[in-house]
């Protein structure tokens, strides 16, 4: 396992892709020859089978996992589909551990949730994972469970919008105080250049500098995205959530990366 290999997509706010950019970097970190495994913690609104395209191979889901009712194997999917579009020659493996529903979760016990961590951290040991991703909800009790026993690294995930910021903020604070969280960093997503610049929203330098939370990269908007999605799909080739989402892996991995590396056009049409 890496050291800060462990981490977490986390926001307050609901619909400013946590789960899409989860999988974004989560797909570059095994296209960068890292075994990754991509777990669903979002038991309300579960959706990362389906984004992955592997819906239909679901058999046992997280929850069977922690009662010991099945075996790392059998629980981890392996993402061959959406992996077959490979966009570099990394042999990484990316596995995902989807989620049960919240009805089915509860079911679990009463001590389901203070488990989860445990069960993380065995599934990190009998996967042999590089890499952990975990995606969570909006509301903050799971995030807050993984902080204080399995993630190390926290990302919050932020749109544009004063308000996915300043739930960004909030969230932001309350995990840096998590028992296992040694860093907190901000992703942008879903970031309009043209409404920055002509629609009199924030641009990116203003986000960065006005949040506290140190930025790990920028996602721009790809209106594609919903689309492919519900067909189970990567984005588009050319689409620069592409260089984006492998620049924050990079980042990762500890890999100095300047912001815009391979996207010319958000770098060009940036005021510096
Ligand atoms: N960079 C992006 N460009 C365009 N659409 C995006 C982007 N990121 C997310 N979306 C869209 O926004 C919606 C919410 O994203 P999702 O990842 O499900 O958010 P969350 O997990 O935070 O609830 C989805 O329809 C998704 O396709
Ligand atoms: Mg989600």
């Amino acid at each position: 396992m890496k050291c800060g290999g462990k981490i977490l997509f986390s926001s307050l706010k609901g619909g400013v892709g946590k789960s899409t950019s989860a999988c974004l970097v989560a797909t570059a970190l095994a296209e960068d020859g890292y075994n990754t495994v991509i777990v669903d913690l979002d038991f309300r609104s579960r959706s990362l089978d389906l984004i992955l395209g592997v819906s239909d191979k679901v058999l046992f889901t997280f929850d069977d996992y922690l009662l010991e009712r099945c075996s790392a194997d059998a629980v981890l999917i392996p993402v061959t589909g959406y992996a077959k579009q490979k966009r570099t020659h990394g042999e990484g493996k990316l596995l995902l551990c989807p989620a049960p529903s919240e009805t089915a979760f509860e079911a679990a016990g009463e001590d389901a949730y203070d488990r989860i961590p445990e069960a993380l951290l065995r599934l990190c040991e009998e996967s042999g994972a590089d890499y952990v991703v975990c995606d969570t909800g909006a509301d903050s009790r799971i995030p807050l469970v993984v902080g204080n026993g399995f993630a190390e690294l926290a990302i919050v995930v932020s749109e544009q919008s004063k308000t996915a910021i300043r739930a960004a903020e909030t969230t932001a604070a309350r995990l840096a105080d998590c028992a296992k969280v040694r860093e907190v960093r901000l992703l942008i997503n879903n970031f309009n250049i043209n409404a920055a610049r002509h629609g009199g929203r924030a641009g990116i330098l203003d986000m960065i500098d006005g949040c506290s939370v140190r930025c790990i990269g920028v996602i721009p908007e790809d209106r594609g995205m919903p689309e492919r999605q519900d067909a189970g799909l990567l984005p588009h080739k050319a689409s620069p959530v592409i260089p984006a989402s492998r620049n924050i892996a990079r980042r990762i991995q500890g890999i100095e990366t300047p912001l815009f590396t391979g996207m010319k056009k958000e770098r060009r049409r940036t005021v510096l």
